[in-house]
């Protein structure tokens, strides 16, 4: 169900779920711009893509800065032409007690995984409405629905994004331009090793899948498009888990790394 334009930008394309995105969209014929930070990381993702004699433009960028959503939209539209695809996936992660988090750092979770997606899909929509067709993918967690402490700010912001990401899809229903949400379990990427980095030591190492699953997901929707995709499937079940596994989580006891630092944040 991909309109005319062939042309698909992934966010977080440098590593994990963006990388096996970006290379199963190029896979499937189209051009892909490849966006994230690190630079080097794009270009082995785009030489992997023309190895296997797809199409891809490395567009390095923070994400966290308006400026550079704009004027990264705009490159990508003025090289590439018109954008029919947008996966908005690049996030991170910290685990921590709130009280603890130093403001930039939640400030700039904000702006990765929330106030990014919702931005970059605001620069494209125009266009895409304009056309009559066009696709938005938002990477979204099953961490949205189940409020763990010491997630707090992840937990809100990927509330956030399946919120707005629903709300949207349903004003568009009928402008043919989908927006989707894949709420994803625990993959295996850097993530976890990158939110360790930021954090204090995460009491829990889950059973991940591959990122590839979640990447055939996004070819899957972006063939026959849906409001909500769960990666694996069982992450179905997660929206209602909240309403009774939240008044366990009230009771249980706290992580005590969680209790020493809230501790130490007391002046
Ligand atoms: N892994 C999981 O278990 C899991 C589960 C549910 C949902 N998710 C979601 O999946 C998405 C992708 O995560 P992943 O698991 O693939 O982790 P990952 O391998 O760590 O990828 C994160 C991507 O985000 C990019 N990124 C980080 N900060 C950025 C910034 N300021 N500007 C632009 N790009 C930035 C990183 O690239 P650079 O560092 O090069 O900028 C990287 O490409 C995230 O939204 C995450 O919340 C992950």
């Amino acid at each position: 169900m991909i309109g005319t334009s062939r042309v698909a930008v992934v966010t977080g394309a440098s590593s994990g779920i963006g990388a096996a995105t970006a290379l199963r969209l190029a896979r499937g014929g189209l051009t892909v711009a490849l966006v994230a930070r690190r630079a080097d990381r794009l270009a082995d993702v785009a030489a992997q893509i023309a190895g296997g004699a797809g199409t891809a433009a490395v567009y390095p960028a923070d994400l966290t800065e308006a400026a550079a959503r704009e004027q990264v939209i705009t490159r990508i539209a003025a090289d590439l032409g018109p954008i029919g695809v947008l996966v908005n996936n690049a996030g991170h992660g910290y685990y921590g007690a709130f009280a603890a988090m130093p403001w930039p750092a939640a400030q700039n979770m904000i702006e990765l995984n929330a106030a990014a997606p919702v931005h970059l899909s605001g620069l494209v929509l125009p266009h895409m409405l304009t056309a009559g067709a066009g696709h938005i993918v938002n990477i979204g967690s099953g961490g949205a629905h189940v409020h763990f402490p010491g997630l707090a700010m992840y937990t809100g912001t990927k509330a956030f994004l399946a919120a707005h990401s629903t709300a949207v899809h349903r004003e568009l229903r009928r402008a043919g331009v989908h927006v989707s949400l894949l709420r994803c379990g625990d993959v295996s990427t850097e993530f976890f090793d990158s939110m360790a980095a930021r954090s204090i030591r995460i009491p829990r190492e889950p059973r991940k899948i591959p990122a590839e699953r979640v990447a055939e997901a996004v070819w899957r929707v972006l063939q026959r498009p849906r409001r909500l995709v769960c990666v694996p499937g069982s992450m179905r079940l997660v929206a209602g888990l909240e309403q009774w596994l939240g008044r366990l989580l009230d009771r249980a006891p706290l992580d005590p790394n969680l209790r020493a630092q809230l501790t130490g944040a007391r002046p």
